[in-house]
């Protein structure tokens, strides 16, 4: 018991910084969810893609830019699965800033920067013309890029998911909200800049998919994920061909090794169809 007794103390001084810093501020873990895109032969929803890209174009592009994924990935195989004139027609809708025209000018008479439709080769534009400009919109916050923001986080989906399913909950008694900052106990000192950017209806999908809340957030996340990873369907597939061949291939070996080898250990060493003492050819 003597010794016992301070052992017990000891793990009972480990606990009460684990209680203490469980208390208002530190963030959540990630809810867990399953991903059509997780495990080994895991693939990208299609619908769930093109609706999270309708998601982002609507909701998310008029704060976040996603500098890393041009308008020909949306047509590019393992991605959403636009064709090339779907993906062309969303090029064009959007408006790239034209370089100089004949007379020099990058802004009109009016000073509004001069623009041309996008094309396949561009990338998506961003928001705003550079950080100043985005976090002077956001209450000095800055919204980060979303390009790699699902590989970026820890908990990757779960966590983005999270953080878009998890405004609107009564904070803690005790907890101060920051002006102009929102309540989300996912988001590290739950204090958030960002807006709640989901609500019901707040979009309407084309495929009849009811615009609640998670339906929003899951199909934006899937969108995301691709944008961080847009080869994973091509990494699986080829994992499962490597994995394939090497089955065959140590068949293959076990069944030549038996063959060659056959018999090696019973008699006096010699190979299976060769004769023990070479004979000669008359
Ligand atoms: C009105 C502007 C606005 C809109 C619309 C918006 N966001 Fe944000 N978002 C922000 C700002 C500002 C931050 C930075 C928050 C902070 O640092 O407190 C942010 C942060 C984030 C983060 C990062 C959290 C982290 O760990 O750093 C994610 C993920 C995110 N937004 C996803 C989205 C998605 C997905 C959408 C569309 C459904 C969206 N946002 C729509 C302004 C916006």
């Amino acid at each position: 018991m003597k010794t016992v007794l301070p052992l017990f103390a000891f793990l009972a001084a480990l606990a009460v910084p684990a209680v203490a810093a469980d208390d208002l501020s530190q963030a959540l873990p990630p809810k867990d969810m399953t991903w059509s895109f997780n495990g080994v032969f895991g693939t990208y929803d299609r619908g769930a893609l093109q609706r999270g890209f309708q998601v982002y174009k609507e909701i998310c592009s008029a704060c976040h830019s996603l500098n890393l994924v041009a308008f020909h990935d949306l047509a590019a195989p393992g991605g959403p699965g636009f064709t090339e004139a779907q993906a062309k027609a969303i090029a064009a809708s959007y408006k790239i800033p034209a370089p100089p025209n004949d007379r020099g000018d990058i802004f009109d008479e009016k000073g509004n920067r001069l623009t041309r439709p996008g094309t396949l080769a561009d990338h998506f534009p961003p928001p705003f013309p550079n950080e100043q400009a985005a976090r002077a919109n956001n209450g000095g916050a800055l919204p980060p890029d979303l390009s790699l923001i699902v590989k970026a986080r820890a908990g990757g989906p779960n966590y983005v998911y999270s953080i878009l399913t998890g405004f609107g909950q009564t904070p803690p008694h005790g907890f101060v909200v920051q002006d102009g900052k929102y309540y989300n106990p996912y988001f590290a000192g739950r204090n958030i800049s960002m807006p709640p950017p989901l609500s019901d209806g707040a979009v309407t999908f084309s495929d009849g998919t009811p615009s609640t809340i998670s339906n929003e957030a899951a199909s934006v996340v899937t969108f995301l994920s691709w944008a961080s990873e847009p080869q994973l369907e091509a990494r699986h597939r080829i994992g499962f061909e490597v994995l394939a061949f090497l089955i065959f291939l140590s068949g293959l070996l076990f069944l030549s090794y038996r063959r060659v080898w056959h018999g090696g250990h019973e008699d006096t060493g010699t190979l299976h169809d060769y004769p023990a003492t070479p004979t000669e050819k008359h």
